[in-house]
């Protein structure tokens, strides 16, 4: 029988393992990503197998107050389909429950619909998004801050 996966909050993850997290499911790995971000969060979510090999990570941002925000689920290509992402968002929405959160929001690319709605339990609502790098730099003489 397969050992259990160990999920924990906010333990110990360096930037290598997520490094290496990213290419083992295929992503763009960015070497000094997650030493920037984490200062930034009120915590993830890792998983590992028993020989301590990271295998699935989400972290959770917020604004300070009621709202915090599901950013980079990730698992290993080898290890997906085993319920690990689900599990590690549905400890994510219980440590921000208890530390005093009202909402959890997530956006996700629509083929990822039925794993944030049917398998982790979000509902649809109304949201936006710009992508800042694509708006006009302001020109003429309101132009400037
Ligand atoms: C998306 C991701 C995190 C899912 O991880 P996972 O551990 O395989 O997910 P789970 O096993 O908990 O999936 C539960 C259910 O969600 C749905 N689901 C999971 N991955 C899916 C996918 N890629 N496409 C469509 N539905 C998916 C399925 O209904 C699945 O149940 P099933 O296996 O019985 O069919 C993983 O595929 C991944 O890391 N992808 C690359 C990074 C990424 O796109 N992250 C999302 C950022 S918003």
């Amino acid at each position: 029988m397969a050992r259990p996966i160990e999920y924990r909050w906010r333990a110990a993850v360096t930037d290598a393992e997520m490094v290496a997290l990213v290419q083992a499911h295929g992503g763009r790995a960015v070497a000094g990503w997650w030493d920037q971000v984490r200062p930034h969060s009120l915590g993830w979510v890792t998983a590992r197998l028993h020989d301590g090999t990271l295998v699935g990570f989400v972290n959770v941002a917020w604004d300070g107050g009621d709202h915090a925000f599901l950013l980079d689920t990730k698992v290993r290509s080898d290890c997906q389909r085993r319920g690990i992402a689900t599990t590690i968002v549905s400890r994510a929405a219980l440590h921000a429950k208890a530390a005093g959160c009202e909402w959890l929001h997530v956006d996700f690319d629509e083929h990822l619909a039925s794993f944030y709605f049917d398998a982790c339990g979000f509902r649809s609502t109304p949201a936006g998004l710009i992508h800042l790098p694509s708006i006009a730099s302001p020109r003429g003489r309101d132009g400037g801050s």
